[in-house]
């Protein structure tokens, strides 16, 4: 890997920052000053410093979010500010992407990472990967709704799989239910077309896991950090080394 790539991907600034650093001669590939911009160094066996601290490289990161409301499940947007500007200062140098999508105003559990074969699992619809939510919804969920989540929706352009519908409190008197569901999909609005379709309306949607998973109660709306090692090790059925 070229030595500039390497310290860019490891934070040290944009490819045009770090190869002034290079150039200064603040940089020792195995104890020898490197300038060559273009150097190729092996992260695993070479020892790179950098004003003779060590330069921690790690290419792959795992990003667990918990999406406020207002910013967009995309890595850019003209209009709207986005997961990916959200972690910028921390992460901005690590070219994550969110795995799967929330709708603008859901909020919750979002991975964010930059490796593609692990989304691409997560995403896979031959997966089934579960994900979970919290909901609140206009009118009161009944029996029968659990039924027909459970059968399988007609959404008019698809059936969707079988999902597990709880009810956790109905406020009757405001005609209010909180629910957890959890489906194995994830087509767009998915979970707020199939309460269109028992003729209810969706409040706010949260999600709390996506497969292994599950939202950390300690971050608040908006915060993130990267996955334990515990967490990864949850991950190796979907790939993770
Ligand atoms: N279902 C929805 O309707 N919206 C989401 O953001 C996620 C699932």
């Amino acid at each position: 890997m070229r030595l500039d790539k390497l310290l860019s991907h490891a934070g040290y600034g944009s490819r045009k920052d770090v190869k002034k650093i290079i150039v200064s001669g603040s940089i020792t590939v195995n104890d020898k000053v490197i300038k060559k911009v273009g150097h190729n160094v092996d992260p695993e066996t070479d020892t790179i410093q950098y004003m003779n601290e060590p330069v921690l490289y790690q290419e792959y990161y795992y990003v667990m979010l918990n999406k406020p409301d207002g910013i967009i499940s995309a890595t850019e947007d003209r209009e709207y500010e986005t997961v990916i500007d959200w972690v910028e200062l921390d992460f901005g140098h690590a070219q994550l992407f969110p795995v799967g999508r929330l709708d603008i105003d859901t909020t919750g559990f979002l991975l964010l990472t930059n490796n593609g074969q692990l989304a691409h699992q997560l995403l896979s619809p031959k997966k089934k990967v579960k994900k979970r939510y919290e909901a609140l919804i206009e009118g009161v969920v009944t029996e029968e709704d659990i039924q027909k989540f459970e059968k399988g929706l007609d959404l008019g352009d698809f059936i969707t799989q079988s999902a597990n519908l709880e009810i956790l409190e109905v406020h009757a008197e405001i005609s209010q239910t909180l629910i957890h569901v959890e489906i194995t999909e994830g087509k767009f609005h998915q979970v707020k077309r199939m309460f269109e379709a028992v003729g209810k309306e969706v409040i706010q949607l949260h999600r709390i896991s996506m497969g292994p998973l599950k939202l950390d109660p300690e971050l608040a709306l908006g915060d993130y950090r990267e996955l334990t090692e515990a967490e990864m090790d949850l991950l190796v059925p979907y790939g993770l080394e």
